[in-house]
């Protein structure tokens, strides 16, 4: 197999807007056109991540292992739309749920890209194009950092993970020992509270964290960062008094779309919170952050929020 060089790709601004066509072929010669292509980065429940093995005929970066999915934009599609055909085409997967985490220019010497990055979580089988690709499987993390720098992955995966990935799970490592150091010989719930939520958002750069406690059978506004929020919510309201009701974490990529959710700022975008519960069971706070940024928590900030969360109800 080859790719065909006279397939028409979109020629865009770094906005994404359409300003031109050109063949693959021209985009890929080192003219620096900017086309787009879309990016899906595939976790399993235990956090490891799917790569693909790019194959031998390819034009660019040859036997590599690569982003799970990845590829060009036709001309008059839709990121999201490309994204789908891309997906079914090479891990024969049509039911995943695609987060959108951001965008970036890369470039090369061969061509320049407007990458449109997104992440999934899918547990069902995969089964990887045998015209398109390699074959493909589950790298650990661990994994992942032993072989970065070493020529067997893609300089363009090495690069977009670090960017968005790794350097999380980095910073969640060093927050989780920091908090943990906090928390020991410590009692007052409302003291630790109050630093674990300002130790989050000074690492992660949140919009606003903070812990809602339960007061009186309702949710009452504890210790937190960021502007002023509301103050009494009440069970099963909001995204705060679902994931009580529900006692369970949950994540909103868009507020706009999660019916019932309790704005206390327009800013807000995109959300998650994390119940604290005792070993029986019971919720006896919520944990509540928000992002100005759309799609902003994923599977990775779950895991280590739960973490510090139950290290929170230990106490
Ligand atoms: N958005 C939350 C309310 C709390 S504020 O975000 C701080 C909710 O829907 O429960």
């Amino acid at each position: 197999m080859k790719d065909n060089q006279q397939e028409i790709f979109p020629v865009v601004d770094e906005e994404g807007m359409i300003v031109g066509k050109a063949t693959r072929g021209e985009c890929h010669s080192g003219s620096r056109l900017l086309h787009p292509v879309v990016h899906l980065h595939v976790f399993n429940a235990q956090g490891d991540v799917y790569l693909q093995k790019r194959p031998e005929w390819k034009d660019i970066q040859p036997g590599k292992w690569d982003t799970a999915v990845g590829g060009h934009l036709d001309y008059g599609e839709t990121p999201e739309e490309a994204l789908r055909r891309e997906v079914r085409e090479e891990l024969g997967i049509t039911d995943f749920e695609p987060q959108f985490i951001g965008k970036y220019v890369f470039e090369s010497q061969r061509e320049r890209e407007l990458v449109y990055v997104h992440r999934t979580t899918y547990n069902g089988e995969i089964k990887p194009s045998q015209d398109e690709l390699d074959g493909g499987r589950f790298w650990t993390m661990q994994e992942i950092s032993e072989a970065t720098g070493k020529h067997s992955l893609t300089p363009n995966f090495e690069h977009e993970f670090q960017r968005f990935f790794l350097s999380k799970i980095k910073k969640y490592r060093i927050l989780t020992k920091q908090i943990h150091a906090l928390i020991e010989g410590e009692t007052d719930h409302i003291a630790l509270m109050a630093n674990v939520c300002a130790a989050i958002h000074e690492a992660m750069g949140f919009f606003w964290t903070g812990f809602y406690r339960v007061v009186d059978g309702e949710l009452l506004l504890g210790p937190f960062q960021g502007p002023v929020a509301c103050m009494h919510i009440q069970f099963g309201r909001g995204v705060c008094g679902t994931a009580w009701e529900q006692r369970q974490t949950i994540v909103v990529p868009d507020v706009e779309l999660f019916p019932g959710h309790i704005a206390c700022s327009s800013l807000s975008r995109s959300e998650i919170v994390v119940p604290v519960m005792t070993k029986d069971g019971k919720v006896v706070a919520v944990l509540d952050i928000d992002s100005k940024e759309l799609g902003t928590f994923d599977d990775i900030d779950r895991q280590y929020l739960e973490e510090i969360c139950k290290m929170l109800a230990s106490v």
